[in-house]
């Protein structure tokens, strides 16, 4: 068993700002259609890098953290539009109708960033870029980006080549 999944990528943070720079390189290799999912405690950083993906992928507007709506959609003049969910407090026990939230057609239009996926596993994409943040310290977090799925992959591979160059 490897320590990394295949095509996996990790990433040591030193600060929120570089977080960011980083979510704008993933955004930036983004797809319409495309969902980046993210799983990590409270302050790991989770919203800090959905501000730079929305900014990668074109998004004139600073993303803030949902907390008391499920999902948070930034439209763009273009008409793409990022879409920002945070699973964190979806009640736990109450099935939740995700069909309401009309996922499939929005992310026809753009992409989708998920806190707290973990939550919402059963509801997303088999595909997708899943993201683990580690708190290691107050201005240093681990971040690992595994790819599920052939175009996941080779954004992996991009990502790879944007933050290390080889
Ligand atoms: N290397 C780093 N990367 C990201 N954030 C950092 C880093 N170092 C310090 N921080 C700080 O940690 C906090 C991260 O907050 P953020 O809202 O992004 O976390 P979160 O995972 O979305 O939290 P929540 O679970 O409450 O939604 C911010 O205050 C940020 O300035
Ligand atoms: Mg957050």
């Amino acid at each position: 068993m490897p320590i990394l999944a295949r095509y996996a990528l990790e990433f040591f943070s030193h600060s929120a700002d570089q977080t960011r720079r980083v979510g704008v390189r993933l955004g930036s290799l983004l797809q319409k259609g495309m969902v980046v999912c993210l799983e990590g405690d409270l302050g790991a950083g989770k919203t800090t890098l959905t501000d730079g993906i929305a900014q990668g992928f074109g998004s004139p507007d600073r993303v803030s953290s949902p907390t008391y709506v499920i999902l948070n959609e930034y439209r763009h003049p273009n008409g793409s539009q990022v879409l920002h969910a945070d699973a964190y407090r979806l009640p736990g026990n109450n099935p939740f109708d995700m069909e309401m939230l009309d996922l499939d057609h929005k992310l026809e239009n753009g992409i989708l960033v998920v806190e707290w996926a973990e939550r919402l596993k059963n509801y997303l994409p088999k595909e997708h870029m899943w993201v683990n943040l580690n708190y290691l310290g107050v201005d240093q977090r681990h971040l690992i980006f595994t790819p599920r799925g052939k175009a996941y992959e080779a954004v992996a591979k991009k990502l790879q080549q944007s933050l290390f160059g080889a």
